[in-house]
Order: C-alpha cells, then structure tokens, then sequence
C-alpha cells in the first residue's frame, strides 16, 4: 500500500484536522511514511490567516508538483484554508494536483486519495453554511496528550479576518459526541486534552448541543462552555483540560469559579487582544474596549493569581498611529503577558480592513514588531525568574529534544520545564519539581 505524509501549516485545528485525515488513511489500508521525502502521498494542510503563510503553501505544493515528474504516480493533494479560499482555481496554479479538499470537507480526504490512486481529480466543497466534517478519529500512538475540536467556524466577523470566509459559520458538535470522543482518548491512555474552536467560548449558542446533559431551559442555554468543561472533567483518566482560544466576552464568574474549583482546568489562557487601543479595537470590530479587556484580566489574576494569560497582537492595522502603538505596548505591560504572538498586519482578500488603505509601511510594521517582542522577552524572563525556588506540578512528556539525558515537560500553566528524570518515570506521569533557573521560555528543575 502506498504511504502518505502530511506537510500542515496554520494553527492547532489544522494539526487535528490532519490527523483526522490520517486516521482515515490508516483505517483505509494507508501507512504513515517514514518522511515526506519518501512518501507516495503527500498532503499539504494549509492556512490563510496571513499573505506569507499562503505563499509558503504554495511554494511548496509547486515544488512537490514537481517531484511527480519523475514520480509520476506520487499523489499530492491539499486541504485546509487555502483549498477553501481558492477553490477550483487552485488547479489553474497547479495542473498537476491531484485533490483539493475544502475545510468542512475533511472527511473527502480518504476518498479523494482512492480517487487519485484510479486516475482522478477530486475538487470537494461545501458551501459555509452547510454542516461541516468534525474531525473525530485520533492517531494516539501511546501519547498522553491530544486535541479535540468542538466548534468549527468562527462568526465574529473581526474586520481583518478570513477565517468566517474559510472556515464558514460557526458550529458546535453535539455535547454527546464530544465526551464519547474524550472517553475513548481516555480508554487510549489520553491524560491531557485541549479543546479547540475558533471563538470556543461561544460553544453552545447556536446549535442545540445540550441535548443529553441537560434539557434546554425556557432561558436557553446560559452558560454552556463552563458546562461543557464540567462534564470532561468528570470522565476518569482525563487528568489536564485545556482550551483555546478565549475572548472577554466568555470570561464569566462561572468560568473564573471552574480556574479555581476544577483541579483538571489547568491554569493557562489564551486571550488574543489584537490591540491596546480602544479606536482600534472599534475598527477591528473585535466587541471589547481596552478598559474592558483589562478588567478580564484582573479578575482572572485576582481569583487565580497562578493563572498565565498568553495573546495575540497585530501591528501596523490601517490607521493605527504611534499613539495606538504605545497603548498596545502599555496594555500589554499592564496585562503583564507569559507569552504573546505578535502579527504584522496583512490585508487579506474579501475582508473589511482590505479596502482600507494598508497605510503602515514594512519596514514601520517590522519596527513596531520588534519592540513589542523585545518588551516582551524582558517580560517573559522576568515572570520566569520569579518562579525560581518555586515547587510546581509537570506532566512528564519525555526526553528533551535537545538533550536526551533530559527530560521535558509542562507545567498547569503550559510552561515548559526541563528536568533530569528520576529513574523509571513514564510519559504522562505528574511529578512536583522546584524551579532552579529560568529562561524567557523555559524553567529548569532538579
Ligand atoms: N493580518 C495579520 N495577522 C492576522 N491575524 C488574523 N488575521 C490577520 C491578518 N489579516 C492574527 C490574529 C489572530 C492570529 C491567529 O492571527 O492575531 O489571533
Ligand atoms: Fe490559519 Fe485561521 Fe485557518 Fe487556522 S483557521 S489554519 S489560523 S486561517
């Protein structure tokens, strides 16, 4: 049978979404190659948030074409955003493609690979307001540690985003497939998951997906992502929960009760700002003030002081002055981040913002980028460095990559800790360890 490789750009939904697809393939007789290189199928899971993430999909979806000159029966296919976004026109780029699976399409991929394999081309579509595949199956391969994806498509309309273009409406998978899911990642030896959605703290809003935990109340559903939280933390052998990402808006005090009643939420958050100024804020059409943001964060640090809060920023948005610039830099002092991702802003096609002028320049951009990780370098070492002498509770993952006398691991607040292993430790395992140096974005233990 011939063997296959995924090659996936973009964020952590895309990671499971190749995963599902490589279960399929397993399920269909397919074996995962030993690399890319050698493999007879090769897929590329592609993302569109930003120009540069595109252009490398395909750069290296036309340098993979070009291997089938002298392979010729070496299949490539390409699934995720871009196949989305570009649709049929993607074989006006690429003659030589042989599938192109769109992002509610994910259970084609199997299919269009049998297809491939008789001859034929396969373009799969489905319109954003259809039901789309929810990736299910897992690969678990004795890890300890997996995603699962509960809302698909994102309806917030950010004046600077694609995703509602690529990704389509937003869509909550039923409550009773979501736990039958994490109780067979449990069967499977799964301790950690990490729930996935675009804006997953509007789970459960829009599709009736309480149906067996709890009859809808007249009200509605009032709080349905703290309940969804609940009922995976009840399931045995699920010893860590994790999700992202997060927004204002679903930092409740029922959600802030879970950080500090639930012992399985662990204590990490990703809340993308964006930005510090209010102005631009409004025209990133993002639903919150600076003020109230902040005010999220107070109140997530005051109930759980352990917590760590990571983030998302864009510089260089249409219009944002020096002004807007320093009250990101300031907001981002004050929210006193473990960790940001910092964007340069790129207008992307069929949005908002991309009929706006894209007035900042490069190399203003690049500048601004710059400051904003230097700061946040300092930041990040400075939170380290008051960890030490600290004792914190990791989950063993195994030997470090850089140094296999060392093992690594992670902390509640996704840190990452390395450590010499006592003997007969297993991955998966939870060990106390004290802190006895720290880096930007590592902590050292004995
Ligand atoms: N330009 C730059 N960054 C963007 N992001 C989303 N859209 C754009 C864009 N057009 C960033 C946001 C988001 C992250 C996944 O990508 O910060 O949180
Ligand atoms: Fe990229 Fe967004 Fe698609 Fe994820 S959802 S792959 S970040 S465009």
């Amino acid at each position: 049978m011939p063997t296959f490789a995924f090659h996936t750009y973009g964020c952590q939904m895309n990671v499971r979404e190749s995963e599902a697809a490589a279960r399929a393939l397993l399920d269909a007789g397919h074996t995962e190659a030993a690399d890319e290189a050698s493999a007879d199928i090769v897929i590329v899971n592609t993302c569109s948030v930003r120009g540069k993430a595109e252009d490398k999909a395909i750069g290296k979806l036309g340098l993979l074409c070009a291997s089938k000159r002298e392979r010729p029966a070496r299949i490539i296919g390409l699934m995720g955003c871009m196949a989305q976004r570009m649709g049929k026109d993607i074989f006006k780029k690429l003659p030589l493609l042989d599938f192109s699976i769109g992002t509610r399409c994910a259970d084609s991929v199997a299919p269009a690979v049998e297809a491939a394999l008789q001859g034929r081309t396969t373009l799969a579509m489905k319109p954003l307001d259809a039901q789309p595949d929810a990736p299910s199956g897992h690969v678990c391969n004795g890890n300890f540690a997996a995603f699962v994806t509960i809302l698909l498509g994102c309806n917030r309309r950010c004046t600077y985003c694609i995703v509602p273009d690529v990704r389509g409406d937003e869509w909550s998978r039923p409550a009773r497939e979501i736990l039958k899911e994490v109780r067979q990642l449990a069967e499977n030896g799964i301790k950690e998951v990490t729930l996935l959605g675009q804006s997953i703290m509007n789970y459960g809003l829009r599709t009736q997906a309480f149906d067996e935990l709890d009859p809808p109340s007249p009200g509605g559903y009032t709080l349905p992502f703290p309940r969804l939280l609940e009922a995976v933390a009840a399931i045995d052998g699920i010893e860590r929960i994790r999700f992202t990402s997060g927004h204002p808006s679903g930092v409740t005090e029922e959600l802030i009760r879970l950080y500090r009643e639930e012992p399985k939420l662990c204590h990490h958050l990703h809340l993308p700002v964006q930005s510090g100024s209010t102005e631009v804020l409004s025209r990133m059409r993002r639903g919150y003030t600076r003020e109230r943001y902040l005010e999220a964060v107070r109140k997530l640090r005051q109930a759980v002081p352990d917590i760590a809060i990571t983030t998302d920023v864009i510089v260089g948005f249409p219009g944002e002055t020096e002004a807007d610039f320093e009250a990101t830099r300031s907001l981002m002092a004050e929210a006193s981040f473990d960790n940001a991702f910092i964007f340069k802003y790129s207008p992307r096609p069929g949005t908002v913002s991309a009929t706006w002028e894209d007035d900042i320049c490069d190399a203003e951009k690049a500048r601004r980028n710059q400051l904003l990780l230097s700061d946040q370098d300092i930041r990040g070492a400075q939170l380290n460095q008051r960890l030490i002498g600290t004792t914190v509770e990791v989950l063993a993952e195994g030997p470090s990559l850089r140094n296999k006398a060392n093992w690594s691991g992670r902390t509640s607040s996704n840190k990452i800790v390395i450590f010499s292993p006592p003997k007969a430790l297993q991955p998966g395992e939870r060990i106390q360890l004290t802190i006895t140096k720290a880096a930007p974005q590592t902590l050292y233990a004995e």
